[in-house]
């Protein structure tokens, strides 16, 4: 399929400018993952090309946009929670524009709770409309009447989104959108639809573009990277395309994100050996360390099938990390599924451990199991896993005292003078200033407290 062009609706730019006395200040915030991040930059990138600026608060704002996410309750709770202080704001200036986008309007019953219980919200959006904001904008201004637009799945792509980057030298670069895979658990696939990938050749010019603009940190985003290509037609599958952006020349490194083990491949980890344009870093989520509830799951890989492939990646590249998900407390999950985690956790001596406890999505497959097992032993579970990765952390980074790495200055740190750079791993590394930010410096460690490494360039 063709992807589609985003044109500049001018009409919506001369209704905004008539609208506001002067140009209207746009604060797009957005929760969750990476590719939402992403979704947020073309959010305010759009605005931006209608004629907005960029408002650094939320009270300068005369457009708000929430851009959600609704992979666990928590993080639905705390939007509603977020777009409920508005009201205020909005009492305050009636001309305010209150927009909710991202993964929370792709279910109907949020469309719902928005429509009837939060009036001041004048327009919802999911996932798939992004491109359209200019047009509800439009809507809403000229038509006088909310926007409650009903979740839809967007099948095509829409190539040339205007994006305001929040960084000048790390970027996000999606190369596909949605979900095939429906994990038991897991809201995506409903909320963001199904697999689709852009043409290598989208994504080639994209990466040229950024590599050209000084980009640093190039991250290639989609739900399962693993599984690019798939219904593209092109005979290239995700190491191949990894392979040929790394061949694009420049200073700049590769990292993707997320990797579902039943698609790595070794054939991924030669790729990742092969050029140093490729941080060596892997963030391939287990989930469980369970057979029972890998299945139960539909995760379709057994742990000793992911401990084979970490085996392969730590024999081809020493000097490699990892990190991943888990979610303690899925429905069923007992105390011995759950020794098998800790156990696997304990062997594959994650850099970094992104935990969550199993949080029931209404429409999941999951959501039907019975979930006999208090919160309070869920927590007891999180917390002895937390114990047993700060243990492998503080191993792990002590080990790097005395190394020198090579490390991308962000920027300084909280603490005056001091500036701080990220490694290949996505640890970061506390330097005194001054140093070059949005470059790549080496440091020399001197220093590990748990995961805060310190050092100095050298
Ligand atoms: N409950 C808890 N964690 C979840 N994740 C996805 N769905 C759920 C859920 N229903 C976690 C998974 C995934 C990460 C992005 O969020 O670990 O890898
Ligand atoms: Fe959710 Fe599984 Fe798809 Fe990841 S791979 S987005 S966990 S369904």
């Amino acid at each position: 399929m063709n992807p589609v062009n985003f044109t500049r609706n001018e009409h919506a730019a001369a209704v905004l400018a008539a609208y506001y006395e002067t140009p209207p200040m746009a604060y797009v915030h957005s929760f969750g993952c990476q590719q939402n991040v992403n979704d947020g930059e073309k959010i305010l990138g759009i605005l931006m090309d209608l004629g907005c600026g960029q408002a650094q608060r939320l009270e300068d704002a005369d457009i708000i946009v929430f851009n959600t996410c609704a992979v666990r309750e928590h993080a639905e709770q705390r939007v509603f929670g977020n777009v409920g202080a508005l009201k205020k704001l909005k009492e305050q200036n009636p001309r305010l524009m209150i927009a909710v986008c991202g993964c929370m309007p792709q279910q109907a019953h949020v469309v719902e709770k928005f429509k009837h219980s939060y009036p001041f919200v004048d327009i919802v959006f999911g996932t798939g409309a992004i491109d359209r904001l200019p047009e509800m904008i439009c809507q809403r201004i000229e038509g006088h009447k909310r926007v409650m637009r009903q979740p839809e799945e967007r099948t095509d792509i829409v190539e040339h989104m205007p994006i305001r980057r929040d960084s000048a030298f790390r970027a996000w670069l999606p190369i596909m959108y949605g979900c095939d895979n429906f994990c038991s658990y897991c809201i995506v696939p409903y909320v963001r639809g199904r697999e689709r990938s852009r043409r290598s050749a989208d994504i080639l010019a994209e990466f040229r573009q950024l590599v050209a603009d000084g980009y640093k940190d190039i991250t290639l985003l989609g739900q399962n990277v693993n599984s690019y290509g798939k219904g593209l037609g092109e005979e290239l599958d995700f190491a191949d395309l990894l392979a040929m952006l790394a061949a694009v020349p420049g200073d700049y490194r590769i990292r993707f994100m997320t990797s579902h083990p039943k698609d790595a491949t070794k054939k991924l980890i030669d790729t990742m050996a092969s050029s140093d344009h490729i941080a060596k870093h892997l963030h391939l989520p287990v989930q469980s360390g369970s057979d029972t509830i890998l299945q139960a799951m539909n995760r379709r890989y057994t742990a000793a099938r992911y401990l084979e492939l970490i085996d392969y990646a730590k024999q081809t590249i020493p000097e490699m990390t990892y990190s991943s998900d888990i979610i303690v407390g899925f429905p069923g999950e007992t105390e011995e599924d759950f020794r098998r985690t800790e156990e696997l956790v304990r062997r594959v001596e994650y850099m970094q451990l992104f935990t969550f406890i199993y949080s029931k999505r209404a429409g999941t497959p999951a959501a039907r199991l019975p979930d006999p097992t208090p919160h309070a032993e869920k927590a007891a579970r999180i917390a002895r896993l937390v114990a047993i990765q700060d243990a492998v952390v503080e191993k792990l980074t002590a080990a790097l005292v005395g190394t020198e790495v090579q490390v991308l200055v962000e920027g300084p740190g909280r603490t005056p003078g001091v500036f701080t750079g990220r490694l290949d791993n996505n640890m970061v590394v506390e330097v005194p200033g001054p140093a070059p930010v949005g470059q790549f410096a080496f440091a020399r460690i001197e220093s590990a407290k748990g995961a805060v490494l310190k050092g100095r360039l050298v």
